[in-house]
């Protein structure tokens, strides 16, 4: 298994002139380094992210590593006739958050890594959560480990 902590990363959010050498290095010109992550992301065998609930989704940074993992040609293709089609060895992921207090139907961060992830092949994903964390009177480490356990049932089960 291997952990990227891709707050270390030191990854910039794309611009045009980081596009061009992208689109470069993915047809062998140039320095590869761009497209680094992409080529790991899509020989992985499972995905499994794990990201604090921020502002209703999650840490920007978590997003400009998504800018990083979609790459035409490495993680999906465009078929001639327009369809997009994944790349991804990866067929399941799990995304895990914390949150400090209840996400309801606001599960903006998970729906978009269920739709990108989608999008570059990885159809079977599933959601986990330890909610509820920063409201007074609640037991983090009580929730901390109720979702211990949903994780190994999940675990278990995919
Ligand atoms: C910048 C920031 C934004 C946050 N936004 C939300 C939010 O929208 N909803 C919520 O329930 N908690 C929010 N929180 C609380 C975090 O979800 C919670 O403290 C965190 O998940 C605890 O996990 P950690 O100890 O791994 O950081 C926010 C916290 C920070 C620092």
């Amino acid at each position: 298994m291997e952990e990227i902590r891709i707050g270390e990363l030191d990854l910039a959010p794309f611009c045009g002139e980081m596009i061009d050498l992208r689109d470069k290095a993915v047809l062998g010109i140039g320095d590869k380094k761009i497209i680094a992550q992409a080529e790991k992301f899509a020989k992985a065998d499972t995905i499994i992210v794990a990201a604090p609930y921020w502002d209703m989704s999650f840490p920007s940074i978590l997003r400009v590593y998504t800018e990083h993992i979609c790459v035409c040609g490495v993680t999906f293709v465009y078929e001639p006739d327009g369809t997009p089609k994944g790349l991804c060895r990866a067929k399941k992921a799990v995304y895990i958050t914390t949150a400090g207090g209840f996400i309801n139907d606001k599960n903006y961060g998970y729906d978009y890594i269920k739709g990108i992830f989608e999008f570059m092949g990885i159809c079977d994903t599933h959601f986990l959560r330890a909610e509820g964390l920063d409201i007074d009177g609640n037991d983090p480490m009580q929730i901390l480990e109720n979702a211990k356990r949903n994780a190994a049932m999940l675990a278990e089960k995919i």
